[in-house]
């Protein structure tokens, strides 16, 4: 992996970077209300650690300190995260946020043209940079679902689905598929599968049954017996280990759940906009989707931006009352910003995200066969993939041994075996060349340890 010199990165940083706020910053403490943020000034980890203890959680402290190494990140560009000690750092994580890489270009320069014009916005007043995002984001689905609701996050997009779903149907019950993720608000919660993140809760605000993948009568069954609102899936599920689902069953379940009444609703916050390939996974299935959920990279890795792109039909409910769901910051217009030069680069990559795809598929196939033994099964698609180990063990010590190499990967928290991959569009073959390199030497030196003990 490439290394920075510690000493000379540090150095630069300490002479009053970009980040650096005021002169003073480092003297300060930075607890103080308006104390300008210690990026650049302060590569001092351990204070961070301290502070993400006191006020987050001593887990949260020890998983940074793990893939950190230590250090904390100060900056990043493109496919590189620069931290604290100097290092620059191969992101193949960061939860599919960063599709383009880091601060692409077009993106800072629209947002930074929003903080210059009208940043919060009036929140009462019609916005032009909000709609025409939303324009953009029902060309950019080539019209195939007009309408639009914008949110911050995956989970705001998820319940408003759902909420659309049950008021527009009058009908309360939701399938969703098992080993899903859908977000871990309340009402997101109830969709996702993992009982590992709802510990302690009791009951849920949605009803919802979860589908096997592999069982195509499920729909059929759950909408003659109880009446369905919604199906929800991910047309291929993300944080469940990467794991495409059967467009045949995606099909029987989309064409049983028209035909009774229930709405289809394709959450691709995490495969969709081209990080499997395709614009919206389920449309280019021909799927007939009522709603497809976008979310991660929608605000160009740089603002937080997600949303529902749905059917007349299934928004009747909002455009009926406006204000019958709506958030302060929704549709916020320094989000909205980013849209258009993020969907318009991705587009423009999208080529290139073909042959990184293939780089690597063929690579991955071939990790699996040089150390069959410890690598159970390889699964994905473009640029989400998952690499499922023999154990959890082993997955952890590769892991770290990742981290150890300089190459920032996504853990699956509901499927500990697998390792996840999440290439951006601002790499080159040099860089999967490097990921595929150093994931070979941690998974050999991983088996190795695995079978000394
Ligand atoms: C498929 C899917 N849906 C919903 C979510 C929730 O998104 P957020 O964490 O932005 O709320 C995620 C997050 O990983 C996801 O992968």
């Amino acid at each position: 992996m490439t290394r920075g010199s510690a000493a000379g990165a540090g150095a630069g940083r300490e002479g009053g970077g970009v980040r650096a706020g005021r002169p003073d910053a480092a003297a300060e403490d930075h607890g103080a209300p308006g104390a300008a943020v210690p990026y650049g000034r302060l590569p001092d980890a351990r204070r961070t650690f301290d502070l993400v203890r006191r006020h987050f959680s001593p887990g949260l402290a020890l998983t940074g300190n793990f893939a950190g190494r230590g250090a904390v990140e100060v900056g990043a560009e493109g496919c590189r995260v620069t931290l604290s000690d100097g290092r620059d750092v191969l992101d193949f994580g960061s939860y599919a946020v960063p599709l383009l890489g880091h601060r692409h270009p077009a993106v800072v320069a629209a947002v930074h043209r929003a903080l210059d014009t009208l940043p919060t916005a009036t929140r009462s007043l019609a916005n032009p940079v909000t709609a025409q995002a939303a324009t953009t984001l029902v060309r950019y689905f080539e019209d195939a679902l007009p309408k639009v609701y914008f949110g911050l996050n995956g989970a705001d997009a998820v319940e408003v689905a759902v909420k659309l779903a049950r008021l527009a149907s009058g009908r309360s019950r939701v399938l969703a598929v098992r080993g899903g993720f859908h977000g871990k608000s309340i009402g997101a919660l109830a969709l996702t599968h993992s009982p590992l993140f709802r510990a302690g809760l009791r009951g849920s605000v949605t009803d919802v049954a979860h589908a096997d993948p592999e069982d195509a009568e499920a729909v059929r069954r759950a909408a003659s017996r109880d009446g369905l609102a919604a199906i929800v899936f991910e047309p291929v599920q993300g944080e469940n280990g990467v794991v495409p689902l059967p467009p045949a069953v995606l099909r029987r379940w989309c064409a049983d759940a028209r035909r009774h009444g229930a709405f289809v609703i394709a959450d691709e916050i995490q495969c969709g906009l081209r990080r499997c390939g395709e614009r919206s996974v389920a449309l280019a299935e021909g799927l007939p989707v009522d709603a497809v959920l976008v979310g991660k990279p929608l605000g160009g890795g740089v603002v937080p931006l997600s949303a529902v792109v749905c059917s007349e039909e299934l928004y009747a409910p909002l455009a009926a009352d406006p204000f019958l769901h709506s958030a302060t910051f929704g549709g916020h217009p320094l989000a909205c910003a980013a849209l258009p030069p993020a969907l318009a680069a991705i587009e423009q990559r999208a080529a290139h995200g073909r042959e990184l795809a293939d780089a690597m598929s063929e690579g991955l196939a071939r990790l699996r066969s040089r150390h069959a033994g410890a690598v159970r099964e390889v699964r994905g698609r473009g640029l989400l993939w998952g690499v499922d180990y023999a154990s959890p063990h082993l997955a952890g010590d590769v892991v770290l041994g990742l981290a150890d190499a300089g190459l920032l990967v996504s853990p699956c928290l509901s499927r500990p075996t697998t390792v996840r991959l999440l290439p951006s569009l601002a790499c080159g073959p040099p860089e999967v060349g490097e990921a595929l390199a150093a994931l070979d030497h941690a998974t050999a030196e991983a088996a190795a340890r695995c079978t000394e003990k």
